[in-house]
């Protein structure tokens, strides 16, 4: 079984801040700092941290090349992705408060450039049973998403960020559902819903799909149609948020796929996610394997 990430990569430009900047306001930053990020290649970096071999596709422009020394660093094999003559790479502006929150704004870039000959070039190499993940950080979703059922792959769906290209998508071929509240909410179409409300909902809606919810400090829980279980947080001193929910995506993921029970694959993604905020970065703030099953890290980091 191989596991494909079709997926955004970005250049993150964080700025810490004292507080979000306000319409009307110009503040100045304490600094800037540029990563390596998008949500595509930071759940491809948590998956190969995590130990799995792991496909990334995607694109980028001349200017990101240090994107795929980051894939390498994390063994995640980028022969898929393509790299673009006259595109700007991805980037996201990113500004990363006193108390770790963070906002951001995308520029697409390269990751809205992918084409279909592109995705059935990528996707002829995979075959039924194979693994899909993907977010909404690049076009052509609702495509690859078709073209990925026909072959028979397993498709992992995270909708984040959020919006009407999600809704292009045909939903009921998804086999999983990685999402926080916010998304399960505009999925289903409520808002302020407790989470087994929510989870009934998306169950009623996605009898198909295994659901994974994350609930922010209160943990997460997974449910199908038999049960629901249910996972709570590694509290630790917040750096930055940025990333934390790509690394519990792509380290519940590599449970699943290494053969863990769901207790376990969530377990391992909530210690994974916590050392991620307790570190400034995206891709960079990802834990390897061996720290995440360190039990002394979590001691160190509250
Ligand atoms: O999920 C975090 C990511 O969202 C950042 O790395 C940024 O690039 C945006 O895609």
């Amino acid at each position: 079984m191989k596991i494909l990430n079709f997926g955004s990569l970005n250049i993150d430009h964080v700025y810490r801040v004292d507080h979000f900047v306000r319409k009307g306001e110009t503040i100045s930053s304490k600094s800037l700092t540029l990563f390596c990020g998008g949500k595509g290649l930071n759940q491809s970096v948590a998956l190969g941290r995590a130990g799995v071999e792991v496909w990334h596709a995607g694109s980028i422009g001349k200017d990101g090349k240090i994107l795929l020394d980051m894939l390498a660093s994390a063994n995640v094999d980028s022969s898929c992705v393509a790299v673009l003559e006259e595109v700007r790479t991805g980037n996201a502006i990113i500004q990363n408060d006193s108390e770790g929150d963070n906002c951001i704004i995308l520029y697409g870039g390269a990751n809205r450039q992918i084409t279909k000959r592109q995705v059935d070039e990528t996707l002829a190499g995979f075959s039924a049973g194979d693994f899909l993940v993907l977010q909404n950080e690049i076009n052509e979703l609702a495509y690859i998403v078709q073209r990925a059922y026909e072959k028979g792959m397993k498709i992992v769906l995270n909708p984040s960020p959020m919006d009407e290209k999600v809704l292009e998508v045909n939903l009921k071929l998804i086999d999983w559902f990685v999402l926080n509240e916010i998304e399960a909410g505009q999925l289903t179409g409520s808002t302020n819903l407790k989470s087994d409300k929510l989870i009934s909902l998306l169950r009623d809606k996605f009898p198909q799909a295994k659901i994974v919810l994350t609930l922010g400090t209160l943990g997460s829980c997974y449910a199908d149609a038999e049960r629901v279980v249910t996972q709570g947080i590694y509290p630790v001193k917040t750096v930055d948020t940025t990333a934390a929910g790509d690394t519990f995506t792509g380290y519940f993921l590599a449970g699943v796929v290494q053969g863990r029970s769901v207790e376990e694959s969530l377990d391992l993604a909530a210690r994974a996610s916590a050392i991620a905020v307790s570190r400034l970065g995206a891709a960079h703030s990802i834990p390897a394997m061996e720290e995440v099953l360190n039990d002394r890290a979590y001691d160190l980091l509250s």
